[in-house]
């Protein structure tokens, strides 16, 4: 390793990004004087000529508390499959050799890549072609296997859950069965964990495929004894047994990234129908994943870039940071990305949910 560290954030930000950048910086810079560049816009930065900055010392100073990050992030610019127009017509090419031949021009040997499955996917194909590169997890969704949590995760759930709790006098001072969409594509974690921490009565994830008649029969049951008002919580990618995924735009129509969203709504109409109450929807969205991190992801993302640089120290590439138990560790990048981290339907926090009396919706 010479001296010269570029990184980057990719695919959709969530707090605690500012604080592994500024992580790495101060170790890179103030353990080993190296040189850190910062990559704007994901892999966006890295196509054409590369769009970057120097980040030093003085830049990261009062970033720790700021969500988002500093640096801007992409879904796009995948240089494996990047659009291109040939003829007025779109063909997706694989650029990666012009982006390394770009990456190199720049001074920098190694990238350190920020990011969930998509952006983990592509630093192991640059790592295949010979890039030294390190991966550090992130996603609000919490659904990367080879660590026990992702940072912005547990934001995501003091998010939700505070939410939760508004919305409870609301629900009950008008008698209502209020539907809260969540965040929560392939796996449960935020709606399950947000739904116990804030008193949900009905859990919609997308590991269990909820029945509507039991979600009815749940509301009518509290109704029965008096509370005339509930909350279900359902994550984004949540499907009635018989039904399917409710899609706002498939991959084709959003680069690749099929767009989830709606599924509230869905839910509140196929209530409706069997329930004599007033019911309304309110779709979290992107607040999930905007503001600053809590204390416990501001630890995890800093543990994560001093760890990713220390890796880089021990010349370790084509590995990724991750928590296991207590202990900050290094996996493979390749095993990280080969299996989603899913709520386990008969695993111990589904039957504390149910325990607790919440209709998960089975
Ligand atoms: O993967 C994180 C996530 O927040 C998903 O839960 C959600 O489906 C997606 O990102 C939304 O992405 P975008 O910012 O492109 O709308």
């Amino acid at each position: 390793m010479g001296n010269t560290l570029a990184i980057l954030t990719g695919g959709g930000d969530c707090p605690g990004l500012n604080a592994v950048i500024r992580g790495v910086v101060r170790s890179a810079v103030g353990l080993h004087n190296w040189r850190v560049l910062g990559i704007e816009d994901g892999f966006e930065g890295l196509i054409g000529k590369i769009r970057r900055r120097d980040l030093t010392l003085d830049s990261v100073s009062g970033i720790l508390p700021r969500g988002g990050t500093i640096l801007g992030t992409s879904n796009r610019g995948n240089p494996f499959s990047y659009p291109v127009t040939v003829n007025g017509k779109v063909e997706l090419q694989d650029i990666s050799d012009r982006v390394l031949q770009e990456f190199h021009k720049s001074g920098a040997e190694v990238l350190i890549a920020v990011g969930g499955d998509g952006t983990l996917k592509i630093a192991q194909g640059l790592y295949e072609k010979g890039l030294p590169v390190i991966g550090v997890p992130k996603t609000i969704d919490n659904d990367l296997r080879a660590t026990d949590v992702t940072f912005g995760y547990r934001t995501a759930v003091a998010i939700v859950t505070e939410a939760l709790d508004r919305l409870h006098s609301t629900a009950e001072s008008h008698h209502r069965v209020m539907v809260v969409e969540v965040m929560g594509r392939d796996a449960g974690w935020i709606a399950l964990e947000s739904g116990i921490a804030g008193s949900a009565d009905v859990i919609l994830i997308p590991e269990i495929p909820y029945s509507v008649d039991r979600i009815c029969a749940a509301i009518e049951q509290r109704r029965g004894r008096g509370l005339r008002f509930s909350i279900v919580v359902v994550a984004e990618g949540a499907v009635a047994a018989e039904g399917n995924k409710v899609v706002l735009q498939t991959a084709a129509e959003n680069f690749g990234v099929e767009r989830l969203g709606g599924v509230g709504h869905a839910v509140a109409q196929q209530i409706t129908a069997q329930l004599d109450m007033e019911i309304r929807v309110v779709i979290l969205g992107h607040l999930q994943r905007g503001g600053s991190p809590t204390p416990y992801d501001r630890i995890l993302a800093s543990r994560f870039g001093v760890k990713a640089v220390e890796l880089i120290a021990q010349k370790k590439f084509g590995r990724m940071v991750a928590l296991r138990g207590r202990k900050v560790v290094d996996v493979e990048i390749a095993s990280a990305i080969s299996q989603l981290n899913l709520v386990d339907p008969a695993g111990e926090l589904v039957a504390t949910a149910e325990s607790l009396g919440i209709m998960v919706g089975r």
